[in-house]
């Protein structure tokens, strides 16, 4: 890697821990979902860097990729479990991280998917092996009582890419794959007090660019090129409806925002990420670093 490109995930590494920091200690019961994201968003930016994907804010048994609607009324209450999952990018080069926050009486499930984390990242270096990660991420779980989440996985990152290989399980699996030198990672262990399986909800948030094709309305048309943007990186519903794609010249209508937004997901042009909610109803909690696999690991988010 060379000390350019080094440096931009370093950047992007130091804002994204400093808005995970701001994010926690602004998440109080009483604060709405939507001003914190919009803060933190708001943060991110500012430093100058941009959003590798919308702000994921995701309460007790959802896990994931749950964002502030444009119209979020949620305010946090004391017996919430929230989940803040931020992504950073520097030109491209991403960091992604997370943190689960807890109001009292969740300690240990907070402190299980954490402790699972930095068990993980002790043993990063080029040639490990990704199963024995894997194992030891649903160990450290399983022993503090908790289920490690089965179908979500740490994973590679690449420039304008935040699921790139390899996929890093949070289970035991069977596989003869390792690390590699300056790859570079995102472990992010899920613990549940339910089912350690998630589900897709049905209030899709946060899309992105799959498949660019001809479409039919004016509005799908506008959206298809304000998104270009984002280099394929995932994208809010909320961000079509800022001041800046309404000077763009976006409908400033939610309606017809989310009519547009069924055209291009039906005909296969944006990849969606539903909100990911556990099986059985479990509480989850989430820790999540981005790691350079070097013989002294670069740990970018910490
Ligand atoms: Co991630």
């Amino acid at each position: 890697m060379n000390s350019e490109i080094l440096e931009k995930y370093i950047q992007a590494g130091k804002i994204a821990k400093e808005a995970r920091e701001e994010a926690a200690k602004s998440a109080k019961p009483g604060v709405s979902l939507l001003e914190l994201g919009e803060q933190i968003e708001k943060m991110i930016r500012d430093k100058g860097a941009d959003m590798a994907f919308p702000i994921n804010l995701s309460l007790n048994d959802l896990a994931a990729h749950y964002t502030p609607k444009h119209e979020d009324e949620t305010v946090l209450k004391d017996t919430d479990v929230l989940k803040i999952d931020i992504g950073v990018h520097v030109d491209g080069y991403v960091a992604d991280t997370a943190v689960t926050i807890q109001f009292g009486g969740n300690e240990r499930l907070v402190e299980a998917s954490r402790e699972a984390l930095n068990a993980a990242i002790d043993m990063i270096r080029p040639g490990a092996k990704i199963q024995a990660i894997s194992e030891k991420i649903e160990e450290v779980i399983t022993s503090h009582g908790f289920k490690p989440v089965e179908n979500l996985t740490g994973h590679g990152l690449d420039q304008y890419i935040v699921h790139a290989p390899p996929s890093i399980p949070n289970i035991k699996f069977s596989s003869s794959k390792t690390l590699e030198e300056n790859q570079v990672i995102a472990i992010e262990p899920f613990a549940s007090t339910g089912a350690g399986h998630v589900n897709d909800t049905p209030d899709i948030l946060i899309f992105s660019l799959e498949k660019e094709k001809p479409v039919r309305s004016p509005e799908a048309k506008k959206i298809l090129n304000f998104i270009q943007r984002y280099n394929g990186l995932p994208f809010a519903e909320r961000w079509l409806l800022s001041q800046d794609a309404i000077d763009y010249g976006l409908p400033s209508s939610l309606f017809k925002i989310r009519l547009a937004l069924r055209e291009l997901t039906q005909n296969n042009i944006l990849a969606t990420y539903p909100p990911l909610r556990d099986a059985k109803g479990g509480l989850v909690s989430q820790a999540e670093h981005t790691v350079i696999v070097q013989d002294d690991p670069i740990v970018t988010t910490r």
